[in-house]
């Protein structure tokens, strides 16, 4: 955390001093889409292909035989004699690339000190207007388990985003996971594992490789259809490779299927048939499509930037992920407060309102850490104001919060209001005088329209003094109310016009030979134009980091106005978001579907490194039902980031406004989450320290497990916890697959059958089913109902023994607010084992005595008998359940800071 802001200053400084690896995307005519006109090939060249093997040539909606061809590809219906899953698919190509489709081959191919390089050559000209001739490959022997491959304009550069900062590696690793096969007579090249042969990545001879300036297109060949990642998207955890395609390109959009959404993250995860996993990044900022089809193969799709890809080698899945986020950033720590329960609603109009959601929630005994407000506490929907009339005594209701040891988030977002009479408005005025925002074509600010009375200008955050504006802009804020934290909105950036108020120019940037599937038709459609500029370059490039941008400046400021955490939720993200701030998965519906889609939302943001995640517990958009907001609660009480959040104009969704059995099942669920915060926090910990999963895909613990691979309707904490919500409106059982382990009930400690089978579980209406996994030991805390409470309580461990009666976990403690605790080493690590019915915790590192420890209680499951129980090595009481086979040691007094050592026999 400490490194934090030092980091981001410093990478913001320094693009700031030289905006390399910037290209001048403007081309001399408003292009076109006038395409190259290509010969019609051969007959005897679109012979012999399985559907699977075509790989689309024409993927633009107005295909037809005669445009086809004039690509120099085939037009042939699809193979209907084939299985029926192909049949089903909706858009098998009927064009397609012919086999030798002309194109680049190697001039030639060199050894080089970092690993290999080779040049290629264009022949024949592509369809798409300016090809780049001669195209380079690097490829990088980074580590042992990464591999880097560049392909790139030797004689020019071009965009490449320079955040998250990515290290320079000129040597080569002298012993690699992979083999890079790359040979004269086969365009392309070849990644596979060293120690089984498996080939990772094919694009040998495959599909168009075209490398134009505004369109760069390459497929290759995947050993799997297991494939996780490529957001952000709603879609099944596993991704179908049935003709699919995951465009990126940031956009404010209620989610739903298939579409664009807020965020971009082109990193996919793979599971190889023998259980072991490789990670591939597309480091590329630009409007993209990524297809997947069932040969099974994968085409990526660009229309800017450069072909720029990282290999990670695993071999397990949670390697891959450690490996990814040591390359674009660990998840950062949040502060402890942050974990707790948020209430936020858009339509709080007053302060009243937002005070009485809050007193009955408090009323009802449901632990809530943090108040929020969306919109309406602003004066005019404008950034650093309040209504002074609505929110009156705004500023003296936050002291109280902070008082009852509780805290206040307001949104931010980053369009600033435009028209304000001059004078009145500093938050326009300063930012025309420091030069930072977006500006258009002819260099004036650039003005769209967002919440704003009339028009809204945009700061640009990839600009150095953007620093400076922002934080002279929340430092103002500060004073007015001493607000905790920024949920930053409306960032992708959204825009309520396409483009500016008087349109955008006819460009081949803002209208591009080719356009990915982006909803609206358009890269401009609801955000800026593609020519308006940035300090880091066009829009039409770092368009998809503008909330990331955003979110490093804004993480940075915070810490330095606020001296501790920064905690910053964004909606828009990129590719290394995680290691600045959580995010939420935006404007979802009050629907029982759209409460589902969370867990896979949940899961592929744990892939990509984003460990603080939550979604709008009981919908935004739409009304919630008693029903669906009790499930909701309970679900959400595990999200990491937990917070209900309601749109305006239907009926209120905080738990206590159902009544009282939403209320009391809330407060179960929520009083479960609080006693398990000291565990989440440690998983939070281990994140930010060695990139291990928070929320934990059930097939990440069990990789040889294949049934295990498609589960999206649970997940884990880490590798202890496994939370199975009822998704389904009534059911008061859940059914879902366990691999073969010992899974506990968390409520009573029984054991469950041992798994490798779908398992039906009973849900209560009032309980959300929780196993704990043999093997495991769950830190915990006696809950309150705010955490400032709940971290003066004791302690207790629940120990859940394996097979052999062994079990390992740890805890990791600190202040929970200073920046940088783990860097400077103030904090503590207790480690947990359990063996031969002896449990003993041992402190690994005590830097931290802010508060005393105190173990006030142990329950260990799975034990076969006791009678007596020491407690370093004085009897101590104990309670023994013979049917569920649960010791319990209560009214314990035991400090963690000392070694100490359980006996029971
Ligand atoms: C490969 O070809 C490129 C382009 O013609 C040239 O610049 C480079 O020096 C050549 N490299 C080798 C090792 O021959
Ligand atoms: C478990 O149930 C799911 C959903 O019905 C099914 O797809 C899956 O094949 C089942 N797994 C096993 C191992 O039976
Ligand atoms: C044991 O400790 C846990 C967590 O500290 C707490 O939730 C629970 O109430 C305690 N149980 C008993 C029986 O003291």
């Amino acid at each position: 955390m400490f490194r934090l802001a030092a980091w981001a200053v410093v990478v913001l400084a320094a693009v700031g001093a030289s905006p390399g690896g910037r290209v001048e995307n403007v081309l001399e005519e408003p292009s076109g889409r006038a395409e190259n006109i290509l010969e019609a090939p051969r007959a005897d060249q679109c012979t012999g292909f399985a559907n699977s093997l075509r790989f689309d040539c024409y993927p633009e909606d107005d295909a037809s035989e005669e445009k086809c061809q004039n690509r120099g590809c085939c037009w042939r219906s699809p193979d209907t004699s084939s299985t029926a899953s192909e049949r089903v698919a909706l858009n098998i190509p009927y064009c397609f690339y012919p086999q030798n489709y002309g194109g680049y081959k190697f001039l030639n191919i060199s050894d080089a000190a970092f690993g290999k390089t080779a040049y290629l050559q264009r022949g024949t000209k592509s369809y798409i207007p300016n090809d780049i001739s001669i195209i380079r490959i690097d490829a990088k022997f980074e580590s042992q388990s990464r591999l880097h491959v560049r392909i790139y304009d030797p004689s020019k550069e071009r965009w490449i985003p320079p955040l998250p900062e990515m290290p320079q590696v000129d040597t080569k690793a002298t012993n690699t996971d992979y083999d890079f096969v790359i040979e004269e007579s086969k365009i392309g090249f070849k990644v596979s594992r060293k120690d089984d042969s498996e080939v990772l990545f094919n694009t040998q001879d495959l599909g168009g490789l075209i490398y134009a300036d505004q369109f760069i297109q390459m497929s290759t060949l995947l050993p799997t259809n297991y494939i996780y990642g490529l957001g952000e998207h709603r879609a099944h955890f596993p991704l179908s490779t049935t003709w699919q395609r995951f465009t990126t390109w940031n956009r404010d959009i209620a989610p739903s299927e298939y579409t664009n959404l807020y965020g971009t993250h082109p990193f996919y995860l793979a599971m190889e048939t023998s259980g072991k996993s490789h990670g591939v990044l597309m480091f590329n900022s630009n409007g993209m499509d990524v297809l997947l089809q069932p040969t099974p193969a994968l085409t990526y799709r660009t229309v800017g930037g450069i072909i720029d890809l990282y290999f990670f080698l695993g071999p397990s899945p949670s390697d891959v992920v450690k490996q990814y986020t040591e390359l674009v950033g660990r998840p950062f720590l949040p502060p402890y407060w942050g974990l707790g329960f948020h209430l936020c609603r858009y339509g709080y109009k007053t302060l009243t309102e937002t005070k009485a959601a809050m007193s009955r929630t408090q009323q009802a005994g449901i632990p809530l850490d943090t108040m929020w407000n969306d919109l309406d506490y602003m004066k005019d929907q404008n950034d650093f104001t309040y209504d002074t009339s609505t929110f009156a005594g705004l500023p003296e209701f936050v002291d109280q919060l902070h008082t009852d040891g509780m805290h206040y988030i307001p949104l931010i977002d980053p369009g600033i209001s435009a028209s304000e009479a001059s004078g009145t408005y500093p938050p326009y005025d300063r930012g025309v005088e420091l030069g930072v925002f977006v500006k258009d074509s002819a260099g004036k600010p650039f003005l769209g329209k967002v919440w704003n009375p009339q028009s809204t200008a945009f700061p640009d955050f990839t600009n150095p003094k953007a620093l400076d504006y922002w934080k002279e802009m929340l430092t103002t804020m500060y004073k007015l109310f001493k607000f905790d934290g920024a949920w930053i909105d409306m960032n992708e950036p959204a825009n309520f016009l396409d483009g500016s108020t008087t349109g955008c120019d006819k460009n081949s940037l803002n209208s591009p030979p080719y356009t990915p599937a982006v909803a609206g038709g358009a890269l401009i459609s609801r955000t800026l134009c593609m020519d308006a500029q940035q300090h880091m370059g066009k829009h039409y490039d770092v368009h998809n980091m503008y909330g990331f941008t955003e979110t490093i400046v804004t993480a940075t400021v915070l810490s330095e106005i606020r001296q501790k955490r920064p905690f910053v939720i964004s909606r828009s993200t990129f590719i290394g978001h995680g290691h600045y701030s959580g995010h939420w998965s935006g404007d979802i519906s009050s629907s029982w579907s759209d409460m589902a889609w969370t867990i896979p939302e949940l899961l592929s943001m744990s892939v990509f490194g984003v460990s603080l995640m939550g979604a709008d517990i009981c919908g935004f958009n739409g009304g919630a039902s008693a029903t669906l907001c009790q499930r909701w609660m309970e679900l959400g009480a595990f999200y990491p980031f937990s917070r209900n959040h309601n749109t305006k104009d239907v009926n209120a969704q905080d738990p206590a406004s159902f009544g009282t059995e939403v209320a009391e099942s809330s407060r179960k669920a929520l009083l479960t989450r609080y006693s398990l915060l000291p565990y989440l926090y440690t998983l939070l910990w281990a994140a930010h320290a060695e990139g291990s999963t928070v929320v934990t895909p059930l097939f990440f613990e069990f990789p040889s497990d294949k049934d295990s691979y498609a589960v999206d309707t649970a997940f884990m904490w880490g590798s202890g916890l496994l939370i199975v919500p009822v998704l389904t409106e009534g059911s008061t059982e859940v059914t879902v697959y366990l691999p073969k382990a010992q899974w506990y009930s968390f409520y009573t400690g029984a054991l469950l059958s041992p798994g490798g089978a779908n398992t039906t579980l009973s849900a209560p209406l009032d309980t959300i089913p929780l196993l704990v996994r043999g093997g495991a030991v769950l830190p915990m805390q006696t809950p309150a109902t705010t955490t400032t409470a709940a971290r003066k309580n004791k302690f207790g461990l629940m120990v859940a023994a394996d097979p052999s009666g062994a079990a390992t976990g740890s805890l990791y403690w600190d202040d929970g607010d200073t920046l940088g605790t783990y860097e400077q080493g103030a904090y503590n690590l207790i480690t947990f084992t359990l063996r031969d019915s002896q449990l003993t915790g041992t402190p690994t590192h005590t830097g931290y005595t802010g508060e005393s420890m105190v173990l006030g209680n142990i329950t260990v499951l799975g034990v076969s008998s006791a009678s007596s129980v020491s407690v370093n090595g004085a009897s101590a009481p104990f309670t023994f359940d013979s049917s569920n086979k649960v010791l319990k040691m209560d009214s314990l007094s035991v400090s963690l800071t000392d070694a100490f050592t359980i006996k029971w026999s």
